[in-house]
């Protein structure tokens, strides 16, 4: 079944697929006010609002949205949302308190884009905290998209941030732990938490995102995953939607999962569906080819131009946080096994 929506302004049709037909019946594809349906915020949205990787993202969505409640940019809600968990030393897979490589060596990859469809990244920053910030810099300083290491380094000391060491006392201690046995086998949840990308739409319908990460832990020095990525781990396109990824990012990049989520929305697909889509793209790949997926998590979400949200894994235990006008909180995702 297919509904185009009310507002059409961005000729947006949400799908309705088999399973949720299931659930909701014909009247729960309809989002229209009165009609009783059971299931209308799944298709509908508003503005101003913001979405987060995982829920420990309740306190980042906070910060956020005090930016947006005040009907301020989006993207200086999701810079100052992501750098709450830069911050956080509690945070083990962004920013201070990463966990290192295989060396001992935090490096942080980040992306931000705006509601122009511009965008910054750093890849393998060293002694810089909140690279995100980093990442809009090189966006609004440099006639670049990217940069990487020592150059990304220097740009960072010139723009006068702050150097310092990020590997904290119990990263490095679970750093000693991993070295007993030294084997690199990526879990499908630690701790249920890793990357966060942050989508937000403010009161003025501007769109931006951000993802940060201090990648995969244990991975080899100079790996970069998906996160810093536009396509892979970020993508904006002003005038349809963003999506962001989190987990195991090499299956992430193989797949263009973002751009791959944005571009579904674009063809009339909900956000939930669209990220079901490249799930289902990363299960395919994997079928073709024999590889098993039972490790493997990888958990993306998207909103859209009218603040409309879903989210999609490969396996259970991927959770996001949503802040709209309905409040903070913690959501489950939908999952494919
Ligand atoms: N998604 C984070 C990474 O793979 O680096």
């Amino acid at each position: 079944i297919q509904y185009r929506s009310s507002s059409n302004e961005d000729r947006l049709t949400v799908m309705l697929n088999r399973k949720q037909f299931l659930k909701t019946g014909f009247l729960g594809a309809i989002p229209l006010a009165g009609i009783g349906c059971t299931n209308v915020n799944k298709f509908t949205g508003s503005k101003p609002v913001v979405i987060a990787t995982w829920n420990t993202a309740i306190k980042a969505n906070e910060a956020a949205w005090k930016i947006l409640e005040n009907e301020g940019y989006a993207l200086d809600a999701v810079e100052a949302g992501v750098r709450v968990e830069e911050d956080d030393p509690m945070n083990m897979s962004v920013g201070y308190g990463g966990r290192p490589d295989r060396e001992g060596i935090v490096s942080l990859d980040a992306c931000i884009m705006d509601d122009k469809g511009e965008c910054g990244a750093v890849v393998f920053l060293q002694n810089y905290k909140n690279p995100i910030s980093v990442a809009r810099k090189v966006m609004e300083e440099t006639p670049h998209i990217m940069l990487a290491g020592k150059g990304a380094q220097q740009f960072a000391k010139d723009q006068g941030f702050e150097e310092m060491d990020l590997l904290t006392p119990k990263a490095k201690e679970a750093w000693e732990k991993w070295l007993e046995n030294g084997k690199y086998e990526p879990e499908v949840n630690i701790e249920n938490h890793d990357t966060i990308g942050m989508l937000a739409l403010d009161a003025e319908g501007r769109l931006s995102g951000a993802c940060t990460t201090s990648g995969a832990a244990w991975k080899m020095h100079g790996r970069v995953g998906d996160s810093p990525l536009i396509g892979a781990g970020l993508f904006v396109d002003p005038e349809i939607g963003a999506a962001c990824a989190t987990r195991l990012g090499e299956e992430v990049v193989k797949t263009a999962g973002s751009a791959l989520i944005v571009e579904m929305m674009r063809q009339g697909y909900s956000p939930e569906e669209a990220c079901k889509i490249a799930v289902d793209r990363i299960i395919s790949r994997n079928k073709r080819n024999g590889t098993s997926l039972k490790n493997t998590q990888v958990g993306y979400l998207a909103l859209n131009k009218d603040g409309a949200f879903g989210a999609y894994s490969i396996q259970e235990g991927f959770t996001y946080a949503v802040y709209n006008a309905d409040g903070n909180r913690k959501m489950d995702s939908e999952f494919r096994s």
